[in-house]
């Protein structure tokens, strides 16, 4: 038997591989490990205090404890803790959540997949879309266009579909027929005069060139983050979206929502699809469908899809993919709960309210010195760190302008969620707007002792 050393740092040290970690650092400092949660609050085993900036991934809607959904989860498992969803089985929640989340739609959906996770529900997504090309009679339509730094999961078609160059390094990845069209962030990519709308369009040109360069007879779907989270929370430039629309229109490619970040009132609306006008074919969705509470995804499905997928059943005998704890009891249970949680506290208008001080806050943030940018919508955001204002020119990597950031910020009690150059925020939905004046205090000392150790260097 392996022999564990006695204290949780060194037993985590010995025992655990954590994702998106390096993991030879980990060797060296070990975990933070957190042990209670109150509010936007979490705290470590020292009793420090640290606002959650970032909801921890995205999710944690209702903050860290909710007494109301532990109870609904403690009576479902007392009640039926497990059942699945397989060969016609079904259970009360799992048939009343998937009915409310076609209420919610925000567009016309027919039928709601579960899963677990959302990687497992763009994975999920990939088959579907291969699946109706196949019941279309065009089965040579295979392939799937991402975006670079687009995030969509890390199941090996989920990374596939992501544009991010470290998921796909030293790893075989992405699969044959992925693709990834431009990243959209107008603030990085723009050419010299070029204005927003300009930028959109060249966006639009560039999958419009690539469908026809690949053969639109062989394109299935486009996936794309209404706001890019784990690209740096950035928001998609105006009239994007449309002119995007319009192409997959033009070569009749699906177009599937990752609404995993979006959804449930982030962006300021129930949906990132009704902040940004899109009409999606399939939704994935999960974290904040359960406050991030319980493992739960749903993918919803509009009716072509759904016939489609009758077709192909008729043909193999059953629809062949599915997943053990999908559907599962509990965790719709506390989703369900989740979603009367939001209406009774009427999410959206408190999100609408909070989101005005939010980007108050952040804006005035720009004048720092280090800070060349921000962009934000609803209650998520980022602000670019740079070296030059005007050139938008970085700091060199080697300066480790952003792990100071980091430090500096959990040294004041914040959490913040750093992708490259950019500190992106995604807090709890619960926050208020004093409390967002506290995050915006607690950054603004991180990036003044930041700013005298770049000097000082
Ligand atoms: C937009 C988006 N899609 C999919 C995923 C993958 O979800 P999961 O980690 O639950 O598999 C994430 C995770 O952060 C995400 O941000």
């Amino acid at each position: 038997m392996t022999q564990l050393p006695n204290s949780l740092h060194a037993m985590d040290i010995a025992s655990i591989v954590h994702p998106q970690s390096n993991l030879r650092k980990h060797v060296e400092v070990g975990p933070m490990v957190f042990t209670k949660g109150k509010g936007i609050f979490v705290y470590d085993d020292d009793g420090k205090e640290y606002l959650e900036g970032a909801a921890g991934l995205w999710c944690a809607s209702l903050g860290f404890g909710v007494e109301r959904l532990a109870k609904v989860a403690y009576e479902q498992m007392t009640k039926v803790g497990y059942y699945h969803i397989y060969r016609h089985a079904s259970n009360e929640t799992a048939i009343e959540l998937a009915a409310k989340l076609l209420e919610m739609a925000p567009v016309p959906m027919s039928k709601v997949f579960f899963q677990c996770s959302g990687s497992e529900a763009n994975d999920t997504a990939v088959k579907l879309a291969w699946y109706y090309w196949h019941a279309m009679g065009k089965p040579e339509k295979k392939k799937i266009i991402g975006r670079k730094m687009g995030y969509h999961g890390s199941t090996c078609a989920a990374a596939s579909i992501s544009g991010k160059p470290d998921m796909h390094q030293e790893s075989g990845l992405p699969f044959d027929n992925f693709r990834h069209t431009e990243f959209p962030h107008y603030y990085r990519n723009q050419l010299p005069g070029e204005t927003e709308e300009q930028f959109s369009a060249r966006m639009a040109k560039a999958l419009e060139d690539m469908i026809i360069a690949e053969g639109p007879e062989t394109v299935a779907a486009f996936w794309a983050e209404p706001v890019m989270g784990a690209g740096g929370a950035v928001l998609p430039p105006k009239g994007y979206f449309e002119k995007i629309q319009a192409v997959l229109r033009k070569y009749d490619v699906l177009f599937v929502a990752d609404e995993v970040i979006c959804g449930f009132g982030r962006t300021g609306n129930m949906w990132g699809s009704q902040t940004y006008k899109l009409k999606p074919d399939m939704i994935s969705c999960a974290k904040a469908l359960s406050a991030g509470l319980q493992p739960i995804s749903a993918l919803l499905i509009n009716e072509r899809v759904f016939q489609a997928l009758m077709t192909e059943s008729d043909k193999v005998g059953h629809l062949a993919h599915g997943y053990t704890y999908a559907g599962h009891p509990v965790t719709t249970a506390v989703a369900l709960e989740t979603l009367k949680i939001y209406e009774e506290m009427d999410m959206i208008s408190h999100v609408k309210r909070v989101e005005k001080v939010f980007l108050a806050k952040m804006n005035a943030l720009v004048d720092h010195p280090l800070i060349g940018e921000f962009s934000g919508i609803g209650l998520i955001g980022a602000l670019e760190v740079v070296k030059d204002k005007k050139t938008r020119e970085l700091h060199p990597a080697s300066q480790g302008v952003m792990a100071t950031i980091d430090a500096n910020a959990k040294k004041n009690g914040l959490i913040l969620r750093l992708v490259g150059n950019r500190i992106a925020f995604s807090p709890p939905l619960i926050i208020d707007e004093a409390q967002v004046g506290e995050m915006a205090r607690r950054l603004k000392t991180t990036l003044d002792e930041t700013w005298s150790a770049v000097r000082a260097n």
